[in-house]
């Protein structure tokens, strides 16, 4: 469970030491994705930060909430990649993982959500390569988030290369039940209880209806203003 998104999150340098010895290759060789990893982090953030200051002051508020991050720890890149069927090697974590840097971006508003996801997409050095609205399409539980998959440019002293992020952006509705959904995902028992499935399902269908009411009312408001 240290794959958790969080406001900072633990950079490269203080992943536990040994954890690498999974890996084909050289542990620098690892070491250097996960900073490339670490990097494009960072490099998503800024681009929303500053997207949502540039926001905040043309329009008078903010798009972003807040944004939480996390890199997935070499555990679970070696269990997925072993799930796949494939080496541990980085050439595999490059071509078949594209988890291992997540963004997380918690909106207000529903439109928000789509606008921010735009802004990202007008950007020239960043490609969006796989898109899954659950917001649109729902997931059979109830979760719904804008999923994108997007690759942006990390620039090392000798060249850059374009590093797949995952980037999830949601409500804070959204986000609060998805923590709480999350957090049964581990607990059999309780995952597999067909009241608390029912309950979490007939849950996020009113945080939709709220979602949808709240965009409503801002709607409003900013007409009136
Ligand atoms: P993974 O292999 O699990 O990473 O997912 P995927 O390749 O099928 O991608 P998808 O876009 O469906 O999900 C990516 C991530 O979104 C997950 O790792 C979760 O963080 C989050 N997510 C997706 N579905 C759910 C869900 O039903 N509940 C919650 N709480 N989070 C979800
Ligand atoms: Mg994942």
């Amino acid at each position: 469970m240290n794959d958790q998104y969080m406001m900072a999150h633990q950079e490269y340098a203080i992943l536990p030491g040994d954890d690498n010895d999974l890996f084909e290759g050289s542990k620098e060789e690892f070491t250097h994705m996960m900073m490339m990893y670490n990097g494009a982090i960072r490099e998503m953030k800024t681009k929303l930060q500053v997207l949502n200051d540039e926001l905040s002051m043309t329009r008078n508020r903010n798009p972003i909430e807040f944004i939480e991050t996390r890199i997935k720890s070499p555990d679970s890149i070696a269990t997925k990649l072993k799930k796949k069927g494939v080496a541990l090697t980085v050439d595999n974590v490059k071509e078949h993982l594209n988890d291992v840097a997540g963004v997380r971006v918690i909106c207000a508003f529903l439109d928000d959500i789509y606008q921010v996801a735009q802004m990202l997409e007008e950007q020239d050095d960043v490609e969006i390569i796989k898109t899954k609205d659950y917001i649109k399409k729902p997931k059979k539980n109830g979760y719904r988030s804008l999923h994108l998959i997007a690759t942006v440019p990390v620039f090392f002293s000798n060249g850059k290369e374009n590093v797949r992020v995952e980037i999830q952006i949601r409500t804070i509705a959204m986000d609060f039940w998805a923590s709480l959904e999350h957090s049964v995902k581990y607990k059999r028992n309780v995952r597999d209880a067909e009241d608390i499935v029912y309950e979490l399902r007939a849950c996020a269908d009113v945080i939709n209806r709220t979602d949808v009411h709240m965009q409503s009312i801002r709607d409003k408001i900013e007409y009136l203003e």
